[in-house]
Formats: C-alpha cells, sequence, structure tokens
C-alpha cells in the first residue's frame, strides 16, 4: 500500500507528500513537487538528509557498517573477486561469465595505450605538480582525442568509453610518476593482468625484466576493490552533476577526480601517513595529537576518522585493517606507523569525545599504510583512490544516463543578501 507523509506550512497549506521505499526499506519523502505546489523549498546544507537520485548500485547501511555492490558484500568481493570483474559487476549490474570477463580484459588490455601525443604533457607541468593536478588535466585531455564522447553518441559508446577510461587512467597514473622520477615510460604488456600491468608501469625499468610479486599484485587488487564505489558521495556527486549537464564522459569524471582530491575526501589518504609521520617524528604521543582534535579552536581534525554515513564502523576500514598486519608480514616490512595508528584507533575510540560523535577510522585511515609498504609513494595515494573509484564514476553516470526521467542538478537556496536597492553612480558613493 502506498504511503504518504503530511506536511503542515505556517502559512496554513498542507500537502500530502508520498514516501518512496528503497529496496532495504529505507524511506524518503519525495518533496519533488513541493515547490511548484506551495512554494517553499527545502534546506539541508551539505545535503546529509537529501537523496538526490533513486539508484540500484550500491546499498550503504551507515549504522550496521554494511557495503554492498549490486547486493554482494563487500567482504566477499575482497575474499575471491578481482578489481576487473567487480569494475564489470559495478557497471553492468551482474557478475560476468568467464567468456564476459575475458572480452572485457581483452578490451581493457588493447585500450591501455594512449595517445603518443599526450606523452608530451607530462612534460609540461611544473615538478612540484601534485599528481592529482596532473590525472585530472590528462583524463580531461582524453575527450580531446575521443570525439565519439560528444553526448549525442555516448550512451551508445558507453562500453567502449568505459574501457578506455579504465584501462588509460592507470597508464596516465603510472607516467606521471615516471615523469616525477625522471624516468623512462614504460608502455602497458598485454601478458600482465590489470594490476600486474599498472605495477609494472610504475616500478619497471627499461634495462631489467620485471618481476611481479603476487603478494603486491592481491594487495593493490584488495585496496582497489574496496574503493570501487561507494554511492552519492563527494565526487560521485560531482560526476552525476557535470554529467547531468550532458557533458562528456571524460569531463564528468575529470571533475570527480578533482573533488576527490579534498583532504576532507579521498585526499584524506595521503594526510592520515603525513599525520601519523609527524606523530612519530615527534616522538608517538597520539595522545597530543588527540587532544588537538578534539579543541574546537585548533581546526585540526583526525584525518582518517569520522564519516558522514558510517557511524559505527566503516566496513572497509575493518577489512583493510587485518589486511595491514598480513601484508606487512608477508612483504616483511615492520613499518612503526602501524602501531602509531592502531594505539590512535584505541585511545580516541576509547574517549568520549568521539564515542559520543561516532567517529570510527574510516577507509583511508589504514589504506596507506598498505599502499606505502607496496612501494606507491605518498603524493600517489589519492590517485590510487581515482583509479579504484572509477568504476563506480562510470556506472552512476550511466546509470544517469539510462534514467529517461534525470534532469539537470540545479538546487535551489534561501537568499540571505539585501533586498532591492538603487545603485548609486561612483561619483555620489
Ligand atoms: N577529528 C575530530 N573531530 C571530528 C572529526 C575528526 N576527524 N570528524 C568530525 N569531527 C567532529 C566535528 O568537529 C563535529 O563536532 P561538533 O559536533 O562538536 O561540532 C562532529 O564531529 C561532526 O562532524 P561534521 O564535520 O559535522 O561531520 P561531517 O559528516 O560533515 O564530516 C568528514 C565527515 C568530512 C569525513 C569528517 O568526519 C572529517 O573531516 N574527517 C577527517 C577527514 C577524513 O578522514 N576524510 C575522509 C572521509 S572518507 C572518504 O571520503 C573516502
Amino acid at each position: 500500500m502506498a504511503e504518504n507523509a503530511e506536511l503542515n506550512l505556517p502559512d496554513g497549506q498542507t500537502i500530502v507528500l508520498p514516501v518512496i521505499t528503497g529496496t532495504e526499506n529505507e524511506k524518503a519523502i519525495d518533496i519533488s513537487r513541493l515547490r511548484a505546489e506551495t512554494g517553499h523549498i527545502t534546506l539541508d546544507p551539505g545535503y546529509g538528509n537529501t537523496g538526490s537520485c533513486a539508484s540500484a548500485i550500491t546499498f550503504l547501511d551507515g549504522e550496521n557498517g554494511i557495503l554492498r555492490y549490486r547486493g554482494i558484500p563487500i567482504e566477499q568481493l575482497c575474499a575471491g573477486s578481482s578489481f576487473v570483474e567487480v569494475a564489470y559487476l559495478v557497471i553492468y549490474g551482474k557478475l560476468p561469465t568467464q567468456t564476459e570477463l575475458d572480452k572485457f580484459s581483452a578490451d581493457l588490455n588493447k585500450h591501455a595505450l594512449i595517445h603518443e601525443d599526450m606523452k608530451t604533457f607530462f612534460s609540461s607541468f611544473s615538478t612540484q605538480a601534485h599528481p592529482m593536478a596532473i590525472l585530472s588535466a590528462m583524463v580531461a585531455s582524453l575527450s580531446a582525442y575521443y570525439t565519439e564522447a560528444s553526448v549525442e553518441q555516448e550512451a551508445e559508446n558507453l562500453d567502449l568509453n568505459a574501457v578506455r577510461l579504465i584501462s588509460k587512467i592507470r597508464t596516465l597514473a603510472a607516467f606521471s610518476y615516471k615523469k616525477s622520477m625522471g624516468q623512462p615510460f614504460i608502455y602497458p604488456n598485454d601478458a600482465f593482468s590489470y594490476c600486474g600491468n599498472f605495477l609494472r608501469m610504475m616500478f619497471g625499468v627499461p634495462a631489467e625484466e620485471y618481476e611481479l610479486n603476487q603478494d603486491i599484485v592481491d594487495a593493490l587488487n584488495l585496496l582497489l576493490i574496496l574503493h570501487a564505489e561507494h554511492e552519492q558521495n563527494c565526487s560521485t556527486a560531482t560526476v552525476r552533476t557535470v554529467g547531468s549537464s550532458h557533458a562528456n564522459i571524460y569531463a564528468s569524471v575529470a571533475a570527480g577526480i578533482l573533488a576527490l582530491w579534498g583532504p576532507l575526501h579521498g585526499g584524506a589518504n595521503q594526510q592520515v601517513i603525513e599525520m601519523l609521520e609527524l606523530i612519530r617524528a615527534e616522538g608517538g604521543d597520539v595522545d597530543k595529537f588527540i587532544a588537538k582534535a578534539k579543541d574546537p579552536n585548533s581546526g585540526f581534525r583526525l584525518m582518517g576518522f569520522g564519516h558522514r554515513v558510517y557511524k559505527n564502523f566503516d566496513p572497509r576500514a575493518t577489512v583493510i585493517k587485518a589486511a595491514c598486519d598480513r601484508v606487512l608480514e608477508t612483504l616483511g616490512i615492520d613499518d612503526p606507523v602501524l602501531e602509531i595508528a592502531k594505539k590512535m584507533e584505541e585511545h580516541a575510540l576509547s574517549d568520549e569525545y568521539f564515542v559520543k560523535r561516532k567517529l570510527y577510522p574510516n577507509v583511508d585511515f589504514y589504506s596507506g599504510i598498505i599502499y606505502r609498504a607496496i612501494g606507491i609513494p605518498v603524493n600517489m595515494f589519492t590517485v590510487m583512490f581515482a583509479v579504484g573509484r572509477l568504476p563506480g564514476w562510470i556506472a552512476q553516470w550511466k546509470e544517469m544516463m539510462d534514467d529517461p526521467t534525470h534532469r539537470i542538478t540545479r538546487p535551489r537556496q534561501v537568499y540571505t543578501g539585501d533586498n532591492a536597492t538603487d545603485f548609486v553612480p561612483i561619483a555620489e558613493r
């Protein structure tokens, strides 16, 4: 039976609003007729209570720490899948058959190269440039090469543009690292898996055969799976917003990369390691930093703590924390920062400030420790997050474009400025 909510307004108007129920029984009040019928809008800074779309991609229950892609729990995907398989699942809504997976992988191999001219772009950036600035510029530049990314043709070419993006982003990421190191670019090689190919392009050199370490490949796969999709977060909402104006998919994804860069979002993974290193350099006193984070005047936050949606635990952080011990032990790495991180988590979780505000370690808290263990430099951490999140951005963009009822994103506002006032010529002011 259809459910409704009733809203009584101060001016005496009453409106009946439909209540929408999701497949996991989440409830939403449909206010799409509110302004037309009553002249009122809703106000929700930061959109903490606003559903911007209906989506069948990811289910997230922040109170119970549940995350599922297309219905499948993240823990099962981490235990038994690969990043490429998860990318297919997220974009196409079902697990691929072996034939479909083979074709998808072959397509990724086929599109791994970037246009040779694009290599020269890397030389134009300052050597100080952050790799996220380079990555976003390079992804936006792809739209200059692939004209079928125009909106008219885009929907039918989605498969092609999806594999191009997923494959080339890894080449672009590795090339930007090689450039920063002053080393020659290493071209992709079809004999390697998606993650293996990336590691070879990052760390291989022309003079030697690159020897792949399967433990490192597995660790990278795990992190990319955990990053693959996370419903309407800041960067994904950005991709949808930009795409809603019918900007092409490369432009939309480039905007998402820039949103991800912010330290309150994906950029936190770099900040976490920098914070933990600072604590180490200052003698390992985690309580001093916890006290600083609790001081509202310090402007300092514990990076890697807190989440808009998770108010119990972040299931991705649980998987990564367990993987940290395993990966470091397998690789024979003793990282003192891991102990500091664990101590900080323990102390914060028994502190009333963090308990009361439901602040737990998020995905970024432990991920940098693994990235560093597998050789990824700190300023590339957020780039790795972008490589992982790409299937989610593509899936959300596709879902929006496939929805015939989608409209351009255009929130309203409550104006609080001056009332109508006359222009005064400069000589009279
Ligand atoms: N350290 C200290 N206090 C914090 C932290 C933190 N990391 N996070 C939130 N708080 C406090 C706030 O000061 C606020 O306290 P108050 O009620 O006394 O004013 C309260 O907790 C609620 O915080 P908000 O900022 O309102 O929460 P919001 O949902 O808007 O922000 C966010 C979520 C941005 C993730 C925040 O927790 C934060 O800044 N964390 C650190 C950065 C980080 O790790 N970002 C990565 C998130 S995961 C991702 O995007 C991939």
